[in-house]
């Protein structure tokens, strides 16, 4: 499996020939080097409805024919604007698709997409394991440290857990390095900082505390690529 990271929560990840991308906050992120328009997809994963993770879905979505997965509410949402190809999931749920096999976990965050009328309700917040190339990746979203992480980590080996660092929003790096006791994962990548000033953290601290915690840490920057 193949790793990029694009800043913030975006991941674009390539195994078996399929490419899948992760929360495509590309145009609204200034630290992303990649644009939309340069994102080739078989499908995009979806954690929540919040800007910086829907980002340019719809956009990459309506280029490419990638398929949305999401929640169930986001997806219809995505089909009702513009995206032809949807599939919805929802907390516990597996699917095996063409690129791979997807487990849609919980997460402790909220889930709205903004619109000028107000919010718009977007399911529940999500966390995803994708198993593909015979790696099993889990992306956990925007969340808080919760204790059921022991039990995704006891029924699943998870060879990449990716992290959200940044506090305020989602869990800080002593919680995060928390969390990967709790999952034991061999890698795992830190995400969600250092976009905006209020989630400013050193990843070579978390670094640390997650080296301390049992996990090898990956601190990559915006548009870096890593083999696993
Ligand atoms: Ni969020
Ligand atoms: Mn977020």
């Amino acid at each position: 499996m193949r790793i990029r990271y694009l800043g913030h929560a975006a991941l674009w990840v390539e195994a078996g020939g399929k490419r899948v991308v992760f929360d495509p906050f590309l145009s609204g992120n200034p630290n992303c080097p990649v644009k939309p328009e340069e994102i080739e997809a078989d499908a995009i994963l979806l954690t929540h409805g919040h800007e910086d993770h829907l980002g340019d879905a719809l956009d990459i979505a309506r280029r490419t024919g990638a398929l949305i997965v999401a929640p169930v509410e986001l997806a219809n949402w995505c089909q009702a604007n513009g995206a032809t190809r949807v599939h919805g999931m929802n907390h516990g749920g597996s699917y095996e698709f063409d690129f791979g096999r997807v487990k849609m976990v919980p997460a402790w965050h909220s889930s709205s997409i903004q619109r000028e009328t107000g919010p718009v309700y977007a399911g529940n917040p999500s966390g995803y394991i994708l198993s593909a190339g015979g790696v099993n990746l889990y992306h956990a979203g925007d969340t808080a440290l919760f204790g059921d992480m022991e039990l995704i980590g006891r029924r699943h080996r998870i060879d990449v857990a990716v992290l959200p660092i940044g506090d305020n929003y989602t869990m800080g790096p002593e919680d995060a390095a928390y969390a990967v006791e709790l999952l034991k994962p061999r890698y795992v990548i830190p995400v969600h900082y250092n976009t905006f000033p209020v989630i400013r953290q050193d990843p070579q601290a978390f670094a640390r505390l997650a080296e301390q915690a049992g996990a090898q840490c990956r601190v990559l920057e915006p548009g870096e690529e890593w083999d696993v």
